[in-house]
């Protein structure tokens, strides 16, 4: 299974275009999972409270760990995030305090460090930026590394468009050029 985390938001979405353009040359069954219709609940302390305990009591299965059971048992995973004041809309910083879930998506060593649990073995990260200083530090580099310390992904692909807000972009030439850039 593909799971394809949708974190895109206008209608007209550029990077949900390039998204579908790489999803239409992988094999295999996509699940979307659009953020913007995930009704998050807010992490505050009684969020914290009840899940640290539900997974000091191993109950896995419960209804609010099924993000982070589905992102633990896809094959390849994309996701798609418009650049964003250097990163990316919020919702999927907020998509991943979910599935950040200790005994299912990973567990800690003894000596502290992350044991990934994950079924995948790849991962795309698609997103398109307005301008031309794009630092992918804080956006697809923070990304890379959740991926392959904490999820064992060690394949990490970046897919992007960028300049296309800059005044007198041909950003259907961009777009078109990227698009046919993706190597699967
Ligand atoms: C809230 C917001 C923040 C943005 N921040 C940046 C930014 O830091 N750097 C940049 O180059 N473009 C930035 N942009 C422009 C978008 O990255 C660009 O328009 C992108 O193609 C939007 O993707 P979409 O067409 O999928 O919505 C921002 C746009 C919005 C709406």
């Amino acid at each position: 299974m593909i799971l394809f985390i949708n974190a895109c938001v206008r209608s007209d979405s550029r990077t949900k275009r390039l998204a579908d353009a790489l999803l239409s040359k992988l094999d295999g069954e996509v699940t979307e999972l659009k953020l913007e219709d995930v009704d998050f609940k807010v992490t505050d302390e009684e969020f914290l409270k009840r899940r640290d305990s539900l997974l000091a009591d191993k109950k896995f299965d419960d209804d609010s760990f099924a993000l982070a059971r589905q992102f633990a048992e896809a094959d390849t995973i994309v996701i798609a995030a418009p650049y964003w004041d250097l990163s990316f809309p919020a919702s999927l910083k907020h998509y991943i305090e979910h599935i950040n879930a200790m005994g299912i998506t990973f567990e800690y060593t003894p000596e502290g460090f992350p044991k990934p649990l994950c079924k995948a073995n790849k991962l795309y990260y698609v997103m398109t930026a307005g301008g031309g200083l794009v630092p992918e530090e804080y956006g697809f580099g923070y990304i890379k590394e959740l991926a392959q310390s904490f999820y064992g992904i060690k394949d990490v692909q970046l897919i992007k468009a960028t300049g296309l807000d800059i005044v007198g972009a041909d950003i259907e030439a961009i777009m078109s050029k990227a698009e046919s850039d993706i190597r699967i």
